[in-house]
């Protein structure tokens, strides 16, 4: 189970090795990627942890989750506008079913306030990672182009 959890965790990292926002013109664009690698910086803390790679620090991990939650309504106002920019990968279903991207960001916002006070040591950081990670999926995979 741990074992899986990490594996997931990783996944969610390699998802997101490749970053889009060098080159981007719209500045209103810039500012909803600026928001998704305040995200992914702290989802990184906790995927290194729960790999080893950095000590574990249960308080560390725990406000890294936190700061997760706390950015999380920032989503749906920088995305509330349909703007466009060539490198940005946000597909325009966002705009025709804002309300369930809304909901996709809320989702987010809850696992991370559920998992944040779980986290003691790596097992359950690695659960609390994949579970905040998952979170993130569920809305890339509607929302967010693929393999670019
Ligand atoms: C409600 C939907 C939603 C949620 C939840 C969400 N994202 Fe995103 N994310 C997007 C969309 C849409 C884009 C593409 C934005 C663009 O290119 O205009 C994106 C882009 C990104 C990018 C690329 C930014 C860049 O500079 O190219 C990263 C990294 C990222 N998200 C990480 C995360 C992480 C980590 C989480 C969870 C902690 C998360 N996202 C949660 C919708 C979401």
């Amino acid at each position: 189970m741990l074992k899986r959890s990490l594996a997931t965790a990783a996944l969610a990292l390699a998802a997101t090795a490749v970053f889009a926002h060098q080159g981007v013109q719209n500045p209103a664009v810039m500012a909803r990627m600026h928001s998704m690698m305040g995200l992914d910086k702290d989802l990184k803390l906790m995927i290194s942890m729960a790999k080893g790679e950095i000590a574990m620090d249960a308080s560390a991990a725990q406000a890294a989750a936190l700061r997760i939650q706390r950015g999380t309504p920032q989503i749906s106002p920088l995305f509330q506008a349909p703007e466009t920019d060539p490198k940005s990968e946000a597909l325009p279903a966002i705009w025709d079913e804002f309300d369930t991207f809304t909901a996709l960001a809320r989702d987010l916002e809850k696992a991370a306030a559920k998992a944040a006070p779980t986290i003691q040591d790596r097992p359950t950081l690695a659960q609390a990672t994949a579970y905040i990670g998952g979170a993130c999926r569920a809305c890339h995979k509607r929302y967010r182009q693929q393999n670019k």
